[in-house]
């Protein structure tokens, strides 16, 4: 039996990358899967199918967190399956990499919106739910660059510093209704985000990591499975860097 059997969590961005690893992580673990993505297209099907083969339930809905009535709406129909929201993992995000000079509003407000407001917007929605279901597990995907920054992305780096100060914050407001909030920072991981980066880029970034090499999706899933865990029952407002020494 899994530490997460008959759990309902609920991941945003979940079609690909950190997102399915999680899912599948969590439901390795027992736990029922809703995931929302802003595109439910081939790679949504396969996490949705991956997720089946652990033999939990799972539901995909197409949402873009940016949009405050869009975040209600997911919470609502996940409801509605579900009856409840144990978990909710903040995983959706994007970067617009540039430098301050060349940085674009639009750049700056695209970022913004899907890091940051996209985490408050599933933060309330499903923090409604979970007050009145007297009890949840909130955990925030950040990144090592909200902690210490990083040039060439000011957005992404406002963002991301963003998420822990909402993370540390709903973790004082929430705690007395039985509700723990964590982010996880991670440092470099494999996915589409970071195939992005040409060889110097990555040749920079490693240099950088005292453990030499990338991360794999699994290994931030597998600290989203323990946060989300009895295990971690007496763990609230941390971040988590999950980044090979990055930040040390
Ligand atoms: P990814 O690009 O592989 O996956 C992100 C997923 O989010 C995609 O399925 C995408 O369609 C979805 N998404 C994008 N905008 C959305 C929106 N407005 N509404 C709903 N879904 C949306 O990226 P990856 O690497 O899996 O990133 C996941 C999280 O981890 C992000 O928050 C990212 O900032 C964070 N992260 C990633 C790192 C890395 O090295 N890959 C390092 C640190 C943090």
């Amino acid at each position: 039996m899994g530490v997460l059997e008959n759990k309902i969590a609920l991941v945003t961005g979940g079609a690909q990358g950190i997102g399915r690893a999680i899912s599948l992580a969590l439901a390795a673990e027992g736990a029922n899967i809703a995931f929302s993505d802003i595109v439910l297209g081939v790679a949504a099907e396969e996490t949705k199918e991956l997720v089946r083969a652990k033999g939990v339930r799972v539901l995909a809905l197409q949402s873009d967190v940016s949009q405050f009535g869009s975040a209600q709406k997911v919470v609502d129909d996940v409801v509605a399956e579900f009856q409840r929201i144990d978990i909710l993992v903040n995983n959706a995000g994007i970067t617009r990499d540039n430098l301050l000079m060349r940085m674009t509003e639009e750049e700056w407000d695209m970022v913004l919106d899907t890091n940051l407001k996209g985490t408050f917007n599933f933060c309330r929605a499903a923090g409604k739910q979970m007050i009145s279901q007297r009890g949840g597990n909130i955990i925030n995907i950040a990144s090592v660059v909200g902690v210490i920054g990083n040039a060439g992305q000011v957005n992404y780096a406002a963002s991301k510093a963003g998420v822990i100060g909402i993370t540390k914050t709903l973790a004082k407001e929430l705690a007395s209704r039985n509700i723990q909030v964590n982010a996880i920072a991670p440092g470099f991981v494999e996915t589409g985000m970071t195939k992005k980066l040409n060889d110097k880029q990555r040749e920079a970034l490693l240099a950088a990591v005292p453990m030499k090499r990338t991360a794999e999706p699994e290994e931030i899933a597998a600290v989203a499975v323990f946060l989300a865990s009895p295990s971690a029952r007496y763990i609230t407002g941390q971040v988590l860097c999950v980044d090979g020494g990055l930040v040390i």
